[in-house]
């Protein structure tokens, strides 16, 4: 059995950033709710208890607690932010309100010699989100770290193996706070660092096992890194009793729906119904320029299609999604996070189609931890470790009205710069890159003609976050050699502009 570490959730923003960083450590998290009881928490064996943050205020009336029996189990306890104010009252000391809000990154004196940060910078930049702190440290309690307005930015009671940070060591701003994590999974809760994604993906495959019994599930497969891993995973739990819909809209990048058709007929034989649905697409576009009605036409038409298609297949049992942790933030689905927008994957498509069991096995994993399983288990690595594609596809770089030649020119096009980005090794280094068929048309020549063509655009940035982002400086040689190829090799092309804006005031994507 692997070395467990209980995370009790009081409602913060970063628990599951906390679960994944004890991921990332490679010892298994399990996160519960804040009330669950003592006795429950032990039938777990955890090696350690982690007390998340939280919104609320450790002094409003019925702020959420933890079952009190949990600090004397004499299983080691961190608190972080609203986990240390708690356990500073509930041990007998006492939270005030700061002289001033503390909220970003703020310069924090550490005690090196305390096991936490034994062997880390005396004084480093830590990530702070408060409006209160411990004031007077409950008995046994000493102070470990302060910054200019707050005297107890950590505390510790070693011989009860109680700790508490007023900061957060999960989010990356903090500079070695992945190193005080350790520290505490394995110096103090003596972690052996068992667990791998192999474990993940037994205890999912089990799960689903026990959701789905002896029933069906139906699956949008998108051919994305998402809805494919969740294919993967599924058909390794309940094998072709899964059911997958792939609707091919005629936007996909050169090869894409032959790949997704040949791993999940061969590597993964589900029952895969396959649909090209490019002239069907193609023919509601017919004349439509403006992106937004672009991309709301291509929505409905995929639940159009989506739906005919499913109830070809009959009535199943369950739907799969292949919603992952960022999508549930967004969404707003966790209290206390704000929504930044709507989750689009599928558009509310289960419940349209009466589906009440919904299966999202990878609902609390990070991009990175989905790329990692679906290497795990089999998927090709072209598929799992691809750069983002948006849901519309191509449809949204041709600029203007859509035409298959124009498509088809985009996707050649596409298709050459992914192959010399490849050769010239620098996949790694650019997080987007692609072509864009701008609408201009110029005059050029042609051995002795004179053409008049399309100037198509290529685009390539570096970012963390997709939310602002550079132009990446891809070598010249490396970009002549593009051009070159483009215009030699796509006709009715005769221009290759580079794209040289940042993000803002551009958007990645040019529609
Ligand atoms: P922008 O263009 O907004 O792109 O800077 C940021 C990221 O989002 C992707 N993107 C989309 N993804 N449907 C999607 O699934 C869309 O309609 C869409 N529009 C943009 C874009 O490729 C980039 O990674």
């Amino acid at each position: 059995m692997n070395d467990t570490i209980v995370i009790l959730d009081f409602g913060g923003q970063y628990t599951q950033l906390i679960a994944r960083r004890v991921r990332q450590a490679k010892v298994l998290s399990q996160a519960l709710p804040y009330g669950t009881s003592a006795e429950e928490i032990l039938a777990l064996d955890p090696r350690g208890i982690i007390l998340s943050g939280g919104p609320a205020s450790v002094l409003e009336e019925g702020a959420p607690r933890c079952d009190p029996r949990v600090f004397a189990l004499g299983i080691p306890v961190l608190g972080i932010c609203y986990g240390m104010q708690l356990m500073g009252v509930m041990l007998g000391g006492s939270v005030k309100p700061a002289i001033k809000r503390e909220y970003g990154l703020q310069d924090v004196r550490l005690d090196s010699d305390f096991v936490l940060f034994r062997g880390l910078a005396a004084q480093q930049g830590c990530w702070m989100s408060h409006t209160y702190q411990v004031e007077i440290l409950p008995l046994g309690f000493s102070a470990k770290a302060s910054t200019d307005t707050c005297r107890n930015a950590a505390m510790a009671d070693e011989a009860r193996r109680l700790y508490g940070l007023q900061f957060h060591p999960e989010v990356t701003h903090t500079q070695q706070g992945m190193a005080m994590l350790r520290a505490f999974l394995y110096d103090i809760c003596g972690c052996r660092g068992d667990w791998e994604m192999a474990d993940f993906a037994k205890r999912a495959v089990e799960d689903i096992q026990a959701a789905v019994g002896d029933g069906t599930v139906l699956l949008a497969l998108s051919g994305g890194v998402d809805s494919s891993v969740v294919a993967a995973l599924l058909y390794r739990a309940i094998g072709d009793r899964l059911h997958c819909v792939f609707v091919d809209h005629g936007f996909m990048r050169k090869d894409e729906p032959e790949m997704v058709k040949a791993v999940f007929s061969r590597t993964f034989p589900v029952s895969l119904t396959a649909v090209d649905a490019a002239q069907r697409f193609m023919q509601k576009l017919r004349g439509i320029a403006d992106p937004e009605s672009k991309r709301k036409i291509i929505g409905a038409e995929f639940v159009a299609v989506f739906r005919e298609e499913a109830a070809k297949l009959g009535p199943l049992d369950h739907f799969a999604q292949g919603t992952i942790y960022p999508d549930v933030i967004e969404s707003g689905a966790v209290a206390g996070a704000t929504v930044i927008k709507s989750h689009h994957n599928v558009g509310g498509l289960p419940k349209e189609l009466g589906f009440t069991s919904l299966i999202e096995p990878l609902r609390m994993l990070f991009k990175d931890e989905v790329r990692q399983l679906g290497l795990m288990l089999g998927l090709p690595q072209e598929m799992v470790m691809r750069q983002p594609f948006p849901g519309p596809g191509l449809a949204i770089r041709v600029m203007g009205d859509l035409t298959p030649e124009k498509v088809q020119l985009v996707r050649d096009s596409d298709a050459i710069l992914r192959e010399e980005i490849k050769l010239a090794g620098l996949e790694k280094d650019i997080n987007q890159y692609f072509t864009v068929l701008s609408g201009v048309r110029s005059v050029g020549v042609m051995g002795d003609e004179r053409s008049y063509d399309y100037a198509i655009a290529i685009r390539a940035v570096t970012t963390d976050d997709f939310m602002t982002a550079d132009w990446a400086r891809i070598p010249h040689e490396v970009l002549a050699r593009v051009s070159r190829r483009l215009v030699n090799e796509v006709p009715g092309i005769n221009r290759v502009l580079f794209d040289i804006t940042t993000k803002p005031p551009a958007s990645i994507e040019w529609e």
